[in-house]
């Protein structure tokens, strides 16, 4: 090998490693260490990843009781046991790769530290950086990986490389009673959980959707250490792939003592040629580790999540409706302005015109057309959009605006123009989907990025009084294939990259804007797609009782102000059931509030419902939108409720929810304990959006933290006593604590 060159660059002091014998580095957070082994001239390795302890003694306790070292980024071809993170072609066709540390460097940053480890192949001239970042006070870390083609040796890179796979990194996992929970689902059943425990095999969740890369998979998952998962108690990893692209994790339980977990860029025919020169930078895993159970964890990333990733995680977001449930395809003006002014009187305050509102020659009047022509639709829209904007400012809403930037239907000028523009594999007949004629640009073409860019230039810089967008996404990559790559196996990767560059550009200019990341209901949910999108639609399935289910597996890894949550017409268009509006707004208020509905079929006592149920949830916004989470009563637990409730930062005002999700006559539920109070306090218990006559026996009073933690209080009646109107099969309840 090489002279070595490995150096520690702590507090800005470069130091020859050798001179301090280091073979092992740690990482803290604020509760958690991560312990790396960096021996000269050897692979890294992760030797513990967990609680914190003393780092000063963290190598010789590991050494005494027996932890072994398993490997940070296993590469293929000289060890056949391992599952590979990376696997390269290297330019003379030998596919193996023997990567060995050669430098440590570490430096602070303003939420934590840094740390990268710099790997040389034993031969070949092929670098590797492993990075890690804390987040301190989040208790989460980043990892990620730098591939380079070249070294900082004299040895120039003989020519292109193929990267196989390129995982972002991995984490080994002690043998023993570790439980996984991942997330499946479809369109209207998103992030369903299935929770199993880590058997022998591999194990792998996966996405190649290339657009929707969470609607039926979810790119995050929770290990639970200690038995099967417990939201309170037990250690916890959770971990979430930041990609917007197809994804794979993976966990390899074989004859050791420890399992793998591997995440990263799905590699199916994903291979990537990388020239001499370049790097290659994969996507961030983030993990967390908390031992307050499945909802430690949660809170962990939604507080990194508010603070670090999602744009504005400090601002409230507004109550409001939107169009598409209430009339379709079948946008109009005076349509529009009656929902405007519908909302408004409600109490809300951002009114969303959904899809239908566009195109010239190929007008949206179905939903096989228009696509691309992002113009308004004169017929319906006589007076343009300009108009409704101002409307909207009469009726005191702001104005909020649907489109699908990336996609295209056969049936638009736009693609009259630019047939070259979509994804589409040579000698092929085009792919259709949604409509018969939809398709999906080719983001990885700069001219689409230019395109995509203006579409929303154009929409807002002509009407900056549009401050909310609905960006959806509602195709799968059905052709792989683009006419702009010289490598087709890019595609899916730089699909993505040219949207994150497209969507940089928008945030340079709109850095304001609201914008909704939607892709057929859930299909963006993920930690990579966040960082340009204020919050996501969370399914297009509005039931209030399966959307208990739905905003559950959600809120695992994304908070609730990120989770749009919306009250919509019964029987509901999805599931057909009928839930009262009461349980509807229940349900609802436990996200981003917001209405999905045609106000102009309410009766008066709804709307009077609704704008009470409305003025409730402001009361409580903050706590819902900033607080911490504590997951009570699982509906995947049989038990016939759910239940769950925020907590205000400061521990100084609550937000507790309790919804019956089944009536079948002398069912007993449990009492539900509440958590996260602080015990010293009184707090004093109201009932928000009340509808029964008598007020529960609860109302009014104070208790003790510790009382309520606890014992919790009995929720009764169960079956709701409404003055003047018939008993109804749906109960729940919101109650507001406020410490005195
Ligand atoms: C998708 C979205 C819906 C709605 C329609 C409009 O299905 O998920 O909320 O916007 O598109 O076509």
């Amino acid at each position: 090998m090489d002279k070595l060159t490995c150096l520690i660059v702590a507090a800005g002091i470069m130091v020859p490693c050798s001179a301090l014998s280091q073979t092992t580095v740690s990482l803290d957070t604020d509760n958690t260490t991560l312990v790396l082994e960096t021996v000269s001239g050897k692979a890294p390795g992760i030797l513990y990843y967990g609680s914190s302890f003393d780092s000063a003694v963290a190598a010789a306790t590991l050494a005494s009781a027996g932890f072994k070292s398993s490997p940070a980024y296993p590469a293929f071809g000289l060890s056949g046991e391992v599952e590979p993170a990376v696997s390269i072609t290297q330019a003379d066709g030998n596919r193996t790769l023997d990567l060995r540390v050669i430098a440590v460097e570490e430096s602070d940053w303003e939420g934590g530290r840094t740390l990268v480890i710099t790997s040389r192949d034993s031969y070949y001239p092929v670098t590797v950086r492993n990075c890690f970042r804390s987040f301190s006070r989040e208790d989460v870390i980043e990892t990620w990986a730098e591939i380079v083609n070249g070294n900082t040796s004299s040895r120039k890179s003989p020519g292109t490389i193929v990267l196989n796979r390129y995982m972002s990194g991995t984490l080994p996992l002690r043998v023993g009673n570790v439980w996984t929970t991942t997330q499946y689902g479809s369109w209207g059943d998103e992030s369903r959980l299935v929770c199993e425990p880590l058997t022998r095999g591999i194990r792998m969740v996966k996405n190649v959707d290339g657009v929707r890369n969470s609607q039926t998979s979810r790119g995050e998952v929770m290990i639970s250490l200690d038995g099967k998962p417990r939201e309170d108690s037990g250690r916890v990893i959770g971990a979430a792939l930041e990609w917007g692209g197809n994804y794979q994790l993976e966990f390899r339980c074989a004859n050791s003592d420890y399992a793998s977990f591997l995440a990263g860029v799905c590699p199916d025919n994903a291979e990537y040629y990388l020239e001499a020169g370049e790097t290659f930078r994969t996507p961030a895993l983030a993990y967390s580790f908390s031992d307050e159970g499945l909802s430690g964890v949660s809170r962990n990333f939604h507080r990194w999540g508010r603070k670090w990733r999602m744009r504005h995680g400090d601002v409230e977001r507004k109550v409001l409706l939107n169009s598409w449930e209430g009339v379709y395809l079948d946008v109009s003006e005076p349509a529009m302005d009656n929902m405007m002014a519908d909302i408004a009187s409600m109490g809300g305050e951002l009114f969303v015109m959904d899809d239908g509102w566009f195109g010239g020659k190929y007008a949206r009047k179905k939903d096989n057309s228009g696509l691309g022509d992002w113009f308004p639709d004169r017929e319906k829209l006589p007076h343009g959009l300009g108009w409704l904007v101002r409307q909207a400012g009469s009726h005191g809403v702001d104005f909020g605006i649907w489109i699908e930037p990336e996609m295209t239907n056969s049936l638009s000028e736009l693609y009259e123009a630019h047939p070259d523009w979509v994804l589409h594999a040579a000698n092929r007949t085009p792919v259709y989907t949604r409509g018969g004629t939809q398709l999906v640009l080719d983001m990885s073409n700069p001219a689409v990025q230019d395109f995509v860019f203006s579409v929303v230039d154009n929409i807002v810089s002509d009407n900056p009084g549009i401050t909310y967008i609905k960006w959806d996404a509602n195709m799968t990559m059905m052709e792989y294939g683009s006419l702009y790559l010289k490598h087709q196996s890019h595609l899916a990767v730089e699909y993505w990259r040219g949207l994150e560059s497209t969507l940089d550009r928008i945030r340079a200019k709109y850095p304001d804007l609201t914008i909704q990341t939607c892709a057929s209901g859930g299909g963006r949910a993920n930690w990579g797609v966040l960082p340009w999108f204020d919050e996501f639609w969370v399914s297009d399935n509005t039931d209030a009782l399966q959307r208990i289910f739905i905003q559950w597996g959600s809120s695992y890894f994304f908070p609730a102000i990120a989770m749009a949550s919306h009250i919509s017409v019964v029987p509901n268009h999805q599931v057909h059931r009928t839930t009262s509006l009461k349980f509807r707004c229940d349900v609802a208020m436990s996200g981003r509030l917001g209405m999905e509905i045609q106000p102009a079929d309410m009766t008066q006592w709804e709307k009077d419902f609704c704008r009470g149920a409305i003025a409730d949830y402001k009361r409580i916004r903050p706590i819902v939108q900033f607080g911490d989470i504590y997951r009570l009563v699982s509906p995947y637990d049989g038990l016939g409720v759910a239940s769950l409730m925020y907590v205000a930062q400061d521990k100084s005002r609550a937000a507790f929810y309790w919804w019956r999700l089944e009536n079948l006559y002398d069912s007993r539920y449990p009492r539900v304990r509440m958590r996260g109070l602080d015990p010293d306090r009184q707090y004093r218990v109201s009932e928000l959006n009340r509808i029964d006559k008598r007020p529960m026996a609860c109302e009014g009073k104070s208790f003790s933290g510790r009382f309520l933690m606890e014992n919790g209080i009995e929720i009764a009646p169960v079956v709701h006593d409404v003055e003047g109107m018939p008993k109804s099969d749906w109960a729940s309840r919101v109650l507001l604590l406020e410490s005195e």
